[in-house]
């Protein structure tokens, strides 16, 4: 390309260089063209969605997944390392979301200041050997912090908490906001999500279905006994051998421990729980565009059982949480497990109200 008349040789360098060396995230005002003085400041009209712990191994495939949901307007990834990198990777993906980064505590409040919705991975996953309960004292911090900032910046938005053990740090979340004023148990869910991904696809397996088409509801909590997949309630309806439901059972119970093991010590579940955390964050922007019929399994504050909080399938609507189905009938198999699963969940749960009470 011939250079226009009024164009020297120094500034014909100085506009290849730039782009040889472009400017880094924090350097923008030396480019001709600021980033910040670029007219597409914003996106479509959607939702404000903000990913705290961005940078791990569920973090980043999760903020990966939600650029590409056309419901997003805006993306914030914060965590306490690595923002910048996965900020700037990210956000070269041609998808309308506009991507912000926000690294270390001092960037918290803002990176959730006008969200609708927040997603928390940030935390430890667990090793061999450590059940989610190991984790607790780790994780129990992190959260608590983070939803001492929820309650400050956002205390309308949406909570879908990943972090284990799920079934105590719901219940952390939940104290902290009530502490702060703020608690509206239709806004704070424990994602089970992905012990139904799971359900739907090892019960496929052995229907030999496409597991597209199955739909396990999943109830109680989320850790080893407390996962109870309803095998009478599967759609489309089907019927399974004790054998095949003592496999199943089993299997969906102790799929994290599958993939921790599998990963021999480099952690948990990262890209099926991404899958699992954008399909449930989805589900919850739908709901609040106002869809209707949007239901998922989620673990919530809840009177489905005697304990405070439990996992069941609810409706999602405009304001979160806006019905919560009973469990439907359920068989002695069922019924078993239920006891079991409520008597470790009561324990778990007591755990997570006791960290912030204390
Ligand atoms: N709900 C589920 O079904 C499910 C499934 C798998 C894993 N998990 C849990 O999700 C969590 C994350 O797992 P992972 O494999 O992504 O772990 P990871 O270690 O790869 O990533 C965690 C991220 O959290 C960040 N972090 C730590 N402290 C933070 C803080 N105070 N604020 C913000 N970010 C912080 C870390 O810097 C890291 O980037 C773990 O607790 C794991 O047990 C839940």
């Amino acid at each position: 390309m011939q250079p226009s008349s009024g164009e020297n040789v120094n500034q014909r360098i100085a506009r290849i260089s730039a782009h040889l060396d472009p400017p880094n995230l924090h350097m923008d005002n030396t480019a001709s063209v600021s980033r910040l003085n670029c007219r597409a400041k914003g996106a479509a009209a959607g939702f404000r969605v903000a990913i705290l712990g961005a940078a791990g191994g569920i973090g980043q495939p999760l903020a990966m997944l939600m650029k590409m949901n056309p419901l997003v307007s805006v993306l914030h990834l914060y965590d306490v390392v690595n923002t910048p990198g996965v900020t700037s990777d990210i956000s070269h993906m041609d998808t309308g979301a506009v991507v912000r980064g926000f690294l270390g505590q001092q960037q918290l409040e803002e990176a959730l200041t006008g969200v609708d919705l927040v997603i928390i991975p940030a935390g430890v996953p667990r090793k061999p050997g450590m059940t989610r309960d190991d984790l607790f004292n780790i994780n129990a911090g992190i959260v608590r912090t983070l939803s001492e900032a929820i309650a400050k910046c956002c205390p309308n938005a949406i909570v879908n908490v990943i972090s284990n053990p799920v079934n105590s740090t719901v219940p952390i979340a939940a104290e902290v906001f009530k502490k702060a004023g703020t608690f509206d148990p239709k806004k704070l869910l424990g994602v089970t999500m992905l012990d139904v991904v799971r359900a739907n696809t090892f019960v496929a397996e052995v229907l030999g279905l496409d597991p597209r088409d199955v739909n396990v509801p999943v109830v109680g909590g989320h850790a080893g006994v407390t996962i109870l997949p309803l095998l009478s309630q599967v759609k489309p309806p089907c019927s399974f051998t004790p054998k095949e439901v003592d496999y199943l059972t089993h299997r969906i119970q102790n799929g994290g421990t599958e993939v921790v093991e599998a990963k021999a010590g480099a952690g948990s579940a990262t890209l099926s729980m991404a899958y699992a955390a954008v399909k449930f964050a989805d589900a919850c922007l739908r709901g609040l565009r106002g869809d209707a019929s949007v239901v998922e399994c989620a673990f919530v504050a809840s009177q489905v059982t005697e304990l405070p909080f439990f996992a069941s399938q609810v409706r999602l609507g405009r304001i979160g949480v806006e019905e919560i189905y009973p469990l439907g009938p359920l068989n002695e198999y069922e019924r078993a497990g239920l006891e079991k699963a409520k008597k470790e969940l009561e324990s778990s749960i007591q755990k997570g109200v006791s960290f912030v009470r204390k």
